[in-house]
């Protein structure tokens, strides 16, 4: 059993309570919420008040990725947004112990995102803390990019990891899935996909099905 978080970002905004809709028709499980403040990362997207707004339309659990410096700034204001499973970056933030102790302090679920280049060792300490581990398989900033094959192998280490430790923590992998590499990304150990333009590229209720229909 996977689930699948469609990041929103290669919607399109001028309609995108209607897409998310349709997201939620194909059987979409969570959705995937791409924040970037042009500082982090070399893009800006939205930030809370779009996602307070789109609350009113979906029950689906909000996943929402930081891609901002400093996240302990906005915390609070992603959570009163409503959403249900935060994740932060490392690199972002100087005490990466303390957020995750602050999303959690909220009662959401907490996660940490490793960009292609950070180890795994970056989130040895915290480890027992979070409920998500979010592997990104392309650079952080924007979507319709390649996904990077050496990926894998930190997928699969990290699998190893959590399954010999018997934690409960959830691998998720974001940048480049789509229909003819989702299969083997499951394979390696993840648990959940984010598929941005992988859906939004083509008919959205029929991407989704098919995306969930592995
Ligand atoms: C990239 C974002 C991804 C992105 C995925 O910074 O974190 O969630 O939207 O898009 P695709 O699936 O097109 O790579
Ligand atoms: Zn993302």
């Amino acid at each position: 059993m996977y689930l699948l978080s469609p990041s929103i970002l290669s919607a399109d905004f001028s309609k995108l309570g209607e897409e998310i809709l349709q997201l939620e028709e194909g059987g979409a499980d969570y959705i995937h919420l791409d924040i970037m403040d042009g500082h982090y990362v070399p893009n800006i997207s939205f930030g809370p008040a779009i996602i307070k707004q789109l609350r009113n339309i979906t029950k689906l659990p909000f996943d929402v990725h930081l891609m901002i410096d400093r996240p302990e700034r906005y915390i609070k204001d992603f959570v009163d947004a409503g959403a249900d499973i935060i994740t932060v970056h490392p690199e972002s933030t100087i005490h990466l112990h303390r957020v995750v102790q602050m999303i959690k302090g909220h009662g959401l679920k907490a996660g940490v995102t490793l960009n292609p280049a950070t180890p795994l060792e970056a989130i040895d300490y915290v480890l027992e803390d979070i409920d998500m581990v979010l592997i990104m398989t392309v650079n952080p900033g924007f979507g319709g990019q390649s996904f990077i094959e050496s990926m894998k192998e930190k997928i699969r280490k990290l699998r190893n990891i959590i399954d010999s430790r018997g934690l409960d923590i959830k691998i998720e992998v974001d940048g480049g899935v789509k229909l003819d590499n989702a299969r083997e990304i499951l394979d390696c150990g993840a648990d959940i996909i984010v598929v941005g333009s992988g859906i939004f590229d083509g008919d959205i209720v029929e991407r989704t099905k098919a995306f969930k229909n592995l």
